[in-house]
């Protein structure tokens, strides 16, 4: 493995300042663990207390390999726990989401408010015809009926597949039809660097051959050159909740009942539908915002993510007003206008809890440590990271210049389909630099060899989860015999697909994918969904993409194509062939280096050997290469 000989460095152990670990939620770590190994059931049943159920759960859990129940046969909506309980018990007009929009646009809503708008819309779609099941996609830019529109949803039990505004039709009408959406919510635009890019023209595409969406409803957010409405199929959003009832009950779902769909990038060809349930899920959530993130009353709470990313479910949306905290979101990209903005905003707002990515911190640093010194950043408590590991360097940076070395720095290691944090250091531990953390109470974590035995500390191996958790997928959508290959790939243990080494105190190093997953600046790209978008353009023959190391983003995709007879290579043609993956998949999944070739190492199976290009194009020793075709 190419990454060994960097494995086990950045030894040197912080602290966070004491008065932060001594006002930590998750105190007595040890004892937690401990409390967890005694009784798992009776842990869980204490964190699943704390939330309301209209009908208490008979049992914490059935665990019948491959298939988890959890809080067996009780009832409740996630929303009820989001809104109606903060409203109902003195946070009624605590603020519950503060947005600012790219253009210094402002929108405040307290619980009450957020509750209202929330209602409002789960009554207008079930005027549309929506109900309990019925599936919902939400394609939309960063803006609060994002947010409305998923717990609307969540509202009347309908289940929301939201898909990143980033995407392009292809991906977009992909999962649409894989889930069977009756209904997208979409906007006319989102803005990017003070440029408007259009959401509903993409999406108008992409349900021409979406036979199950039965209407569009259109968030018209420029009011002086508004978009079309297509009576047929789209409704004006504001036009549709115009009339409707501020209350609405929230349905009563059982535990089991799929709260949503997220579709996250495979290994071999299509997406897969990651689902999640309303009850394992929401305690999930709520216990690691609580514990990890350490949210407390009096925080604004700021995580970076896109509430379209799994990440923004449980961090921005979920997570947070579970447990009854005031979130923080933005439209703004991190360097527009200037590289300045975040810093200001924490100032501005007052943000005590940051949680972003790698590749922003990665970025900001190239900026110099200027930007962030001009601004007050004393309100911060909290840092933490998500989406690939904190390289050394990274977490340097962030630890010093943002945390002034005496904030926590909480890595969390966790994935899609695990719903919530798993391993992380947890804020008042000691934090290592290039080290995640461990695995936090409630989780069974483990590095291992092919067979599913422990490998000693300091040696590479599988990252698994041995013991169910709550908040861990319920299926694959329409997909038994890929859910079971996450239980089956290793002994009995869940495979997370990530490469990991325990140092000799636990703590986990992340080292990487193991499969053909690529991580752009903190999006999972599957490269077989842009091979596929790269064979679509007609001169293409052939592709494969592989990631290659980039000091901002981690990866960049680099495309190795060959030609169709009869099409000459040229910078011409490469972008157009770039136009096409755009057009298909979005910018997000966009090479950013094309290579013509005239052939593809391959297994004598016929199967692209990534790892081969990989290794050439970075120098290094290739491996075992028996497999390898003549
Ligand atoms: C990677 C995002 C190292 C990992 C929540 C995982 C990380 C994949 C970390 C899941 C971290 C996420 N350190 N690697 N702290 N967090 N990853 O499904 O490879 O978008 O398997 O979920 O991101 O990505 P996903």
């Amino acid at each position: 493995m190419v990454e060994e000989h960097t494995v086990m460095t950045g030894t040197r152990t912080y602290l966070p300042d004491p008065s932060i670990r001594d006002q930590a939620t998750m105190q007595e770590i040890e004892t937690r663990h401990r409390e967890f190994r005694d009784d798992p059931g009776a842990f869980w049943d204490r964190v699943a207390g704390e939330l309301e159920w209209s009908r208490p759960y008979a049992k914490v859990r059935e665990w019948n390999h491959p298939h988890a129940r959890w809080f067996i046969d009780g009832r409740t909506n996630i929303t009820r726990n989001c809104l109606d309980r903060h409203v109902n018990n003195g946070r009624r007009n605590k603020v519950a989401l503060i947005w600012k929009g790219e253009d210094d646009e402002e929108r405040v809503f307290t619980y009450r408010q957020l509750a209202r708008e929330v209602c409002r819309l789960a009554n207008g779609l079930k005027s549309l015809g929506v109900g309990k099941g019925d599936r919902v996609c939400i394609y939309m830019p960063v803006v609060p009926e994002q947010v409305i529109s998923m717990l609307a949803c969540a509202r009347i039990g309908a289940i929301h597949t939201v898909v990143f505004g980033g995407f392009g039709a292809g991906a977009l009408n992909h999962r649409i039809v894989s889930a069977g959406a009756k209904v997208v919510i979409t906007a006319d635009m989102t803005l990017r660097r003070g440029k408007r890019i259009p959401l509903k023209s993409v999406v108008e595409e992409a349900v021409v051959e979406a036979p199950s969406v039965e209407h569009v409803i259109v968030l018209r957010r420029d009011l002086e050159q508004p978009v079309e409405i297509h009576a047929e199929i789209e409704v004006d959003y504001y036009g549709l909740i115009g009339g409707m009832a501020r209350d609405c009950t929230a349905e009563e779902m059982d535990s089991a009942d799929p709260l949503f769909i997220l579709f996250t990038s495979g290994t071999t060809g299509a997406p897969k539908g990651i689902v999640h349930s309303c009850g394992g899920y929401m305690v999930g959530a709520y216990y690691t915002t609580k514990n990890v993130l350490d949210l407390k009353e009096n925080d604004v709470y700021w995580c970076t993510a896109d509430p379209g990313w799994i990440t923004g479910h449980t961090y921005v949306v979920y997570g947070p007003l579970l447990a009854g905290g005031t979130v923080f979101l933005t439209e703004a990209t991190p360097d527009f206008p200037d590289p300045g903005g975040w810093w200001r905003m924490v100032q501005e707002f007052g943000v005590t809890i940051l949680y972003t990515a790698p590749t922003a911190i990665r970025m900001f640093m190239r900026f110099g440590d200027d930007w962030p010194n001009r601004c007050d950043l004393s309100s911060l408590r909290v840092l933490a990271s998500v989406g690939e590991p904190l390289n050394p360097e990274a977490f340097e940076w962030f630890y010093r210049l943002i945390g002034k070395e005496k904030l926590p720095v909480v890595d969390t290691w966790w994935q899609t389909e695990t719903g919530m944090h798993m391993i992380t250091t947890l804020v008042g531990e000691p934090m290592k630099p290039g080290f995640a953390g461990k695995p936090i109470p409630g989780v069974v974590a483990d590095v291992v060899d092919k067979a599913g035995n422990s490998v000693p500390p300091g040696t590479a191996g599988a990252l698994v989860i041995r013991e169910p958790w709550p908040s861990m997928m319920c299926g694959v959508y329409q997909n038994e015999e890929r859910y079971r290959q996450y239980w089956s790939t290793i002994g009995t243990c869940y495979t997370a697909g990530d490469m990991a080494v325990k140092d000799k105190d636990g703590y986990f190093m992340i080292i990487g994918r193991s499969d053909d997953l690529i991580i752009v600046a903190g999006h999972n790209i599957g490269t077989a969904e842009v091979e596929s978008a790269l064979t679509s353009h007609k001169a293409v023959a052939e592709a494969a993409v592989i990631g290659k190391p980039d000091p901002v983003k981690a990866n960049i995709i680099k495309a190795f194509v060959i030609l169709r007879q009869g099409n000459v290579p040229g910078e011409k043609l490469k972008n157009e062939i770039l136009h096409q993956v755009r057009m298909n998949l979005g910018p997000v999944a966009m090479p950013s280096e094309i290579e013509f070739v005239d052939s593809l190492p391959k297994t004598r199976s016929g199967k692209i050997m990534r790892r081969l290009l990989k290794a050439k194009e970075m120098g290094i020793d290739p491996g075992d290469i028996s497999t390898l075709e003549d």
